[in-house]
């Protein structure tokens, strides 16, 4: 492609992002870096929309660094209960301990520096040191994929090492050409997910459609390449609901599951005889695993472990998978 499409890209993204920017609580004119990182850590698993109620309230809980550095595990967790990839909560606490101890509290600057933070990867720094500290360091998650994929016509697969390697390439040196790197990074996030989207892009009111190698070759659907991987594994959960006085038996999952940290009703091997289903099979749908879940009104005397019991209050406070979670909400 030319010098010429190169630095038109560069410049309608800019551009793009200055008229069209939406206006979301994080972005300030002088971004608090702490709140850069809790959203951005946010949105890696989902869209703005969804993921601003909880930004706001985990930042109404925990206002600064230290904030998060002290809070209960399972006050974050009750917080982030319904956003999913618990461990991302757990690892950001971990990195607000992390900055309270090296750094005083202060988030550093460099993109060198703040990947040494737990929970930090390339993208989380690239966003932090070009929003925060407008640093020359190219952005790239799902919008960036696809922005260049088509405007480029890249055709290299984006979940490949060859492909990762070659976006960041190109994302990091097209940012040396921005004008202000904290609006071109941001700005090509917006295009993606407000112009150049999945499904039903706007290409007839595109600035770059003249340009674009899959506009241009209508290829729009083809783009970005994925290799498609295996068949999603399937499995089956008993839950076991045992009630008295209006309490619950739960436990606290070990650290080192996906649902780490979080309470759940004890698991039964197999469905239980003579029980009740009270709910089930509802599934609940994981990155690469459907959960086929099962809840089972059953006595003490089928669990083989002291239990510990939760009121419906006590349990609004912990973190649960949202699958039990909604569970008990609709329980008197
Ligand atoms: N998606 C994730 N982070 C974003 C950002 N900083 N701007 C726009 N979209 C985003």
């Amino acid at each position: 492609m030319s010098t010429d499409a190169y630095n038109q890209f560069i410049i309608s993204i800019e551009e793009f992002f200055d008229s069209q920017k939406r206006d979301l609580p994080w972005r300030k004119a002088k971004p608090v870096p702490y709140e850069v990182w809790l959203s951005e850590i946010i949105l890696q698993q989902t869209r703005v929309a969804q993921g601003t109620p909880y930004y706001l309230k985990i930042l109404e809980a925990f206002p600064t660094i230290e904030d998060l550095a002290e809070a209960s595990e399972d006050k974050l967790l009750a917080l982030w209960t319904g956003l999913g990839y618990y461990s991302r909560a757990r690892n950001l606490q971990k990195g607000a301990r992390q900055i309270v101890a090296e750094y005083n509290g202060e988030m550093p600057q460099s993109y060198g520096d703040l990947l040494k933070i737990a929970g930090i990867g390339p993208y989380t720094a690239a966003a932090i040191s070009s929003i925060c500290f407008n640093q020359r360091k190219g952005v790239v998650d799902g919008n960036v994929y696809r922005v260049l994929s088509r405007y480029f016509g890249i055709q290299t697969p984006i979940n490949s090492t060859a492909g990762q390697k070659e976006f960041q390439q190109l994302a990091d040196s097209l940012i040396q050409e921005a004008t202000e790197p904290k609006n071109y990074n941001q700005g090509i996030m917006e295009f993606g997910a407000l112009q150049c989207t999945p499904k039903k892009p706007g290409c007839l009111l595109c600035p770059l459609s003249e340009v674009c190698h899959a506009y241009q070759n209508g290829t729009i659907d083809q783009l970005p390449v994925k290799i498609k991987k295996g068949k999603r594994t399937q499995e089956t959960i008993h839950f076991a609901v045992v009630k008295e006085n209006d309490r619950w038996a739960l436990y606290k999952r070990d650290h080192s599951s996906i649902w780490g940290g979080l309470y759940e009703f004890p698991r039964l091997a197999v469905a239980p005889k003579n029980a009740q289903l009270l709910q089930g099979p509802t599934i609940h749908k994981l990155s690469h695993k459907d959960l086929h879940c099962h809840f089972w009104e059953v006595g003490l005397d089928e669990l083989n472990e002291p239990q510990t019991f939760y009121s419906k209050a006590e349990l609004e406070q912990l973190g649960m998978p949202i699958i039990v979670s909604d569970f008990v909400k609709k329980q008197q």
